[in-house]
């Protein structure tokens, strides 16, 4: 883009075709689409010094002194006749002004890695070292690309793929605007790890509570709900709620709990043990209340940072005098609910576990168990799957590398599913050296003799030779289980003092002169015994298993860094998402039948709306509007729903290899959109607001249906660009396509509200779930499955629909980046009509009668670019949100500030060049005809794309 700057100075000797080509280029610059969107073309865009957001590769931090300073200085060394030299010599507007267009702009992203137990008293005693740590992370990408994924399309035939859409983006798949991670590393200390500890022990339960109670490879399972409760007071006490913090967790495993996962609610045998205990339902339907068994932790707070530290790495070490006070609070909550469970029976268990959900806070569990339990059936509540990972309400998750494995994903076929090795296993990599006991090790010892000495079968044998396969013996055995222990092994001990003694054998033997082959063996086996010792002197004190606690903090790292992509900042979907102060959903409640009244309906309203009403920000407002529309009674609703519903055959393939054929019945997405919009447009669905900027109308069409039904096959709900649609039906429990742990994950679809959310978000701000994550390698979204946690709409693990504070801030940062976005390619497309704009000495009086607004102007933009990223950095979206409004006006002042500039300059131009050049040459022609049919293609009108998601 910088070649018309080089050229331009010299154009009067230049034959007109060459001017001719430059103006051709210069419109294929102007008009070629996509070429500040692409990221090739970006990434090679040089930086600029003016700009403060031009970073290098490995700068940080942009500073503050950049912006005014240049202007000072450009504005007083601009008067008089040098001014007027310097503005020709710069050859066109944007170069004398050093404008640039602009890259990329970065918005500073706290986070904090808290480890625990990794002080030396989790599992393992694995000690973790910061130096350690730090080497790890400085080879993490601390910078990356806001990205979006294209539309894409999940699809099962018979293996689960996505399909991505390659068409046409509205924005470019890496934004200008960038993620500056800011990490923070936090030790806590030996007393948090105990609490955790004892936080498992207290709040685990028997998974399968009609088995034995005395098998000790049972599967435990670690309530949730109580369990958050311990990190949002840990959060919150030392006041780490304004970054993002990823709890890695190393508990030792408790002697009794080998096995363990989270989990809210029952669990599948103890929603049997229910469903049969007719004396106990009815104890809970009378919902009487029962003993306080929520964790009680008082709320106090000793703040570890007052402010998060912007630094590149740091790591901080909590000391015990930091968090005394929370693990007293906590060892006293906990010593309560230990108290209450302590000898009481299943029944007791529960009975409290059961009417602990039903006074609680999450919607989903509590519905479900309310309309059971009245039902009385119970025969349709499904266990929630067991995981190892959790993401919180705030701005907190939790992985345990103690806990599990677990597996989850798609069924049958998949990338990046969740398996076993998913996350590194402290005891496999750090602990695998100090493993085998003695006696193990006496075994090993003696299968390695008689393996060693089996060759030797019944023939004589000199004595060397024996003495050489004990030294191989030796060998073998002691560098794979006696270096590197921190027990050392009696056997070994015994081991070294042989070798000795068969050192000194082997040194008679080298002394002797009679047998010179002997003499030879005894030298080399001398040799080699003297470089194990060679090896074992610096070993044992320094390498302590170096190749171990590489790959372990390799894995780990690398799951660090998928955090960072699939929750902190996750990919969006493409699309325009801006920022409306109201929401207004309207639900179209689509029945077979007429029913009388609204309440009639199956649904549960409440729970609609309190979910749809949960992605909102603070500052937004919510309305709902609600109407039937029985098919029997619209005409038009009918055929549109009949014309889109089709029957497909779906292979599926089931977690346990059975293959079998199904008919799925769907309605499928575009042709109902269609349908839906034609509606539209004849009955006027949308209300008074649909051409405000103040008000979104999200219409979202709820067809009810009595057998299975699904939206594109697949799904329970879809997104679509102007409307969502969600489809409901009679069955309890639908075996979809998601599987954890080796079950078929079921899916109620008579409560679709998780879909309905999931899509909501979407519509709104472009969430995806959290498996998706737009890949740089592959240029298209990749699946990681493991980051699909949390009770929220858009995980598969659980059947819960709470919005996470991540989530709040993915939609409040993905209208702030669209608006940013537009800003940018705004202000770039200004500055490179400047570019184009070439600059005469003539010209300068009047440029110089602009320039002082021009530079306002630009400064205006950019200065709220600057306040945007900086409030959005300190996590203050609301605030953020507010400074929008301004944006807007800012940048487009700037753009009419340039063309209005351009304007006053251009009369000059034609009639100087008029004057000069009257001549008609012929080798225009040819030119003009070129420039005519670049012309036509480019600007040359577009086809009509039909609006379908
Ligand atoms: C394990 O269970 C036994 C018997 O229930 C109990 O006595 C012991 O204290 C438990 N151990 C731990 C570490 O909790
Ligand atoms: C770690 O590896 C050990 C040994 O292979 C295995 O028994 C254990 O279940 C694994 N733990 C996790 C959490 O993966
Ligand atoms: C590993 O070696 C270093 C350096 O000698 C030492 O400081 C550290 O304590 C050792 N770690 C373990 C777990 O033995
Ligand atoms: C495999 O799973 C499907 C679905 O859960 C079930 O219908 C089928 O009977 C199972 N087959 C076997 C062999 O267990
Ligand atoms: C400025 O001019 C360009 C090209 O002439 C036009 O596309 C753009 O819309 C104008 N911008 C404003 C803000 O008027």
């Amino acid at each position: 883009m910088a070649a018309g700057g080089s050229i331009v100075p010299q154009q009067l000797h230049f034959p007109k075709l060459s001017r001719l080509s430059i103006f051709i280029f210069a419109l294929l610059l102007v008009f070629a689409p996509g070429s500040h969107g692409s990221p090739a073309h970006r990434k090679s865009g040089m930086s600029s010094v003016f700009s403060l957001f031009n970073l290098k590769e490995k700068s940080r931090f942009w500073t503050e002194s950049v912006i005014h300073g240049d202007v000072d200085e450009l504005e007083s060394s601009n008067l008089g006749k040098s001014g007027a030299l310097n503005y020709s010599k710069a050859g066109n507007v944007a170069n004398y002004l050093k404008l640039h267009e602009v890259d990329s702009l970065h918005f500073p992203v706290p986070v904090n890695f808290i480890f625990v137990g990794f002080e030396g008293s989790g599992n393992q005693a694995f000690s973790l070292q910061p130096e350690e740590l730090e080497r790890w992370f400085t080879k993490i990408d601390h910078i990356f690309e806001h990205t979006r994924v294209p539309q894409i399309e999940e699809v099962l035939n018979p293996f689960y793929t996505v399909n991505v859409d390659k068409g046409s983006h509205h924005f470019p798949t890496l934004s200008h605007v960038n993620y500056n991670f800011s990490v923070h590393g936090i030790q806590m200390n030996e007393k948090v790890t105990s609490v955790l500890e004892r936080a498992i022990a207290v709040l685990a339960r028997k998974d399968d509570v009609s088995g034995s109670w005395e098998s000790k490879d049972s599967l435990w399972q670690v309530d949730l709900d109580m369990m958050e409760g311990i990190f949002d007071s840990l959060v919150e006490y030392l006041q780490l709620g304004n970054a993002y913090n990823i709890f890695v967790l190393n508990p030792k495993h408790n002697t009794n709990i080998t096995k363990y996962g989270y989990r809210r609610g029952l669990s599948e045998s103890e929603i049997d043990f229910l469903r049969q205990n007719k004396s106990l339902q009815a104890i809970l339907s009378e919902s009487r209340t029962v003993p306080e068994s929520t964790l009680a932790i008082e709320k106090i707070q000793r703040p570890l940072y007052e402010k998060h530290p912007m630094a590149k790495f740091a790591w901080t070490i909590t000391e015990e005098t930091d968090t005394v006070e929370w693990s007293n609070r906590c060892s006293e909550a906990l010593d309560s609910i230990e108290n209450l469970y302590q000898g009481k029976d299943v029944d007791y268990i529960i009975e409290s576990k059961v009417s602990q959900v039903l006074n609680g806070k999450s919607g989903d569990l509590k519905l479900a168990f309310q309309k059971e339990i009245k039902s009385g059936d119970l025969g349709n509540l499904h266990a929630e799957c067991l995981t190892d990972t959790w993401i919180g309400k705030d701005r907190w998750a939790f992985i345990d590398l103690s806990a599990g494995p677990f597996t989850w994903g798609p069924a049958v076929g998949g990338q990046g599913v969740r398996t076993e090795e998913s996350l590194p296993n402290v005891t496999k990599t750090i602990g695998a050296v100090a493993e085998i006991s003695e006696e193990e090790a006496e075994d090993r010892l003696q299968e390695a003799i008689q393996e060693r000495f089996a060759v030797f079968g019944d023939r004589e044998h000199e004595a060397i030779d024996i003495l050489l396969a004990e030294i191989d013996i030796y060998e073998l055995f002691s560098f794979k289980h006696c270096k590197g222990r921190r027990v050392k092994l009696a056997l070994c001990e015994e081991l070294d003092e042989r070798m000795e003694e068969l050192t000194n054998e082997l040194q008679t033997m080298e002394g002797e002169e009679d047998d010179e082959s002997r003499k030879r063996k005894a030298i080399d086996a001398l040799k080699r015994m003297e470089n194990w010792n060679l090896f074992s002197d610096v070993d044992v004190e320094f390498k302590n298993y170096t190749v171990a606690r590489d790959t372990f903090l390799a894995h780990l790292g690398s799951n660090l860094w998928g955090s960072m992509r699939h929750i902190i900042a996750p990919s969006v979907a493409d699309g325009r998402f801006h920022f409306y102060e109201q929401i207004s959903y309207q639900l179209f409640f689509i029945t077979q039948d007429k029913l009388k009244n609204i309440k009639n309906l199956p649904v549960d309203l409440k729970a609609i709306m309190d979910g749809l009403s949960s992605l909102l920000l603070p500052s937004q407002k919510v309305m709902f509007s609600q109407h039937m529309l029985p098919l029997s009674d619209d005409p038009a609703m009918a055929m549109a729903f009949s014309v889109a519903r089709r029957a497909a055959a779906v292979p599926m393939l089931f977690v346990n290899g059975t293959y079998r054929k199904t008919v799925s019945n769907y309605l499928d997405s575009s042709i109902l959109q269609h349908q839906l919009q034609r509606i539209n447009d004849q009955n006027a669905l949308k209300g008074m607001h649909a051409n405000s900027r103040l008000t979104l109308e999200v219409p979202i069409f709820w067809f009810i249906n009595g057998d299975p039904l699904l939206v594109d096959k697949y799904y329970q709900a879809k997104a679509l660009s102007d409307m969502i649609i969600v489809v409901q039906s009679e069955t309890p429990s639908w075996e979809s396509h998601f599987q954890c742990n080796g079950h078929s994950i079921l899916w109620d679809l008579r409560r679709p509200i998780k879909a309905a959310i999931a899509a909501a978000s979407e519509h709104l701000a472009g969430l995806l779930p959290h498996h998706l994550a737009y890949s740089h390698a592959h240029e298209t979204a990749t699946e990681d499955w493991l980051w699909s946690m949390g009770c929220n709409p858009l995980s598969i693990t659980s059947q819960g629909w709470r919005i996470s504070q991540f989530h709040s801030d993915t939609i409040a940062r993905s209208y702030i980046i669209t608006s940013l976005e537009e800003s940018i390619q705004l202000v770039n497309s200004a500055i490179h009509r400047l570019a184009l704009e070439q600059t005469t000495q003539k010209s300068f009086k009047l440029f110089h009668s602009q320039e002082r607004e021009l530079v306002n102007k630009y400064n205006f933009a950019v200065g709220l670019w600057k306040r945007i990223a900086t409030v959005t950095g300190e996590l203050r979206y609301v605030d953020a949100l507010r400074l929008l409004y301004n944006l807007d006006d800012a940048s487009r002042g700037f753009a009419e500030k340039v063309n209005s500039t351009i304007a006053l300059l251009h009369p000059i131009h034609c009639t100087r060049d008029r004057n000069v050049e009257v001549v008609f040459d012929m080798t225009t022609i040819p030119a003009f005809l070129v420039v005519f049919f670049i012309l036509w293609l480019v600007l040359k009108p577009k086809r009509a794309k039909p609006k379908i998601n």
